[in-house]
């Protein structure tokens, strides 16, 4: 495929994460800067604190229900518990055929009045926006208390051009 000639803006910021509770404080943080619509792709090996991040987000959005690693469900929609968006986490690890079946999981909600958060989604459910917050995390080689996570925000599209994601940092 041809080079588009205007490559959609990217912004991007490196945090480095050392605990547990300070991921979940990132994802509070993020919260603040969310809006219905938002698209937010999260990538890392397993352990790495997806769901950790998603825990703090959700909280941070005021969204009814613990956010928790599903096993055996894909979807699981945390209405607000005021007027807030409602939180949309997706674990996508066995969704095989992508956005199809996604939209086959019938969620009862309105996905551009939602945020939307996918853990392993990559590949695969690009397709809901062309907006997207990207969000790798990363365990430090070499750390020795296990804790550490180098994150990688990446926004890409329109709606994060201009987001200042320096509010992330702590
Ligand atoms: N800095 C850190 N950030 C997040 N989690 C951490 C950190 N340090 C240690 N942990 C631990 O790592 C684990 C992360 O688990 P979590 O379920 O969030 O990962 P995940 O990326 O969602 O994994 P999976 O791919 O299986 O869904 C938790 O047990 C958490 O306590
Ligand atoms: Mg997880």
């Amino acid at each position: 495929m041809e080079a588009p000639h205007n490559p959609a803006p990217v912004n991007s910021l490196d945090l480095t994460v050392t605990s547990p509770e300070q991921m979940g404080d990132l994802g509070r943080r993020l919260a603040k800067l969310l809006r219905p619509g938002d698209l937010v792709m999260l990538s890392g090996e397993l352990g790495a604190g997806k769901t950790t991040l998603t825990r703090g987000l959700g909280e941070g959005l005021g969204v009814r229900g613990a956010v928790t690693s599903p096993t055996f469900v894909i979807a699981r929609v945390h209405p607000s518990l005021s007027d807030g968006p409602p939180l949309v986490h997706v674990d996508a690890y066995r969704l095989g055929g992508g956005l199809d079946e996604m939209e086959d999981l019938d969620l009862d909600v309105s996905l551009p009045e939602s945020v939307i958060v996918v853990e392993w989604g990559d590949g695969k459910v690009e397709e809901l926006s062309d907006e997207r917050l990207r969000i790798a995390i990363d365990r430090t080689v070499g750390d020795t208390t296990d804790e550490v996570r180098e994150v990688r925000l990446t926004g890409v599209g329109e709606r994060w051009s201009e987001a200042d994601l320096t509010l992330l940092t702590a």
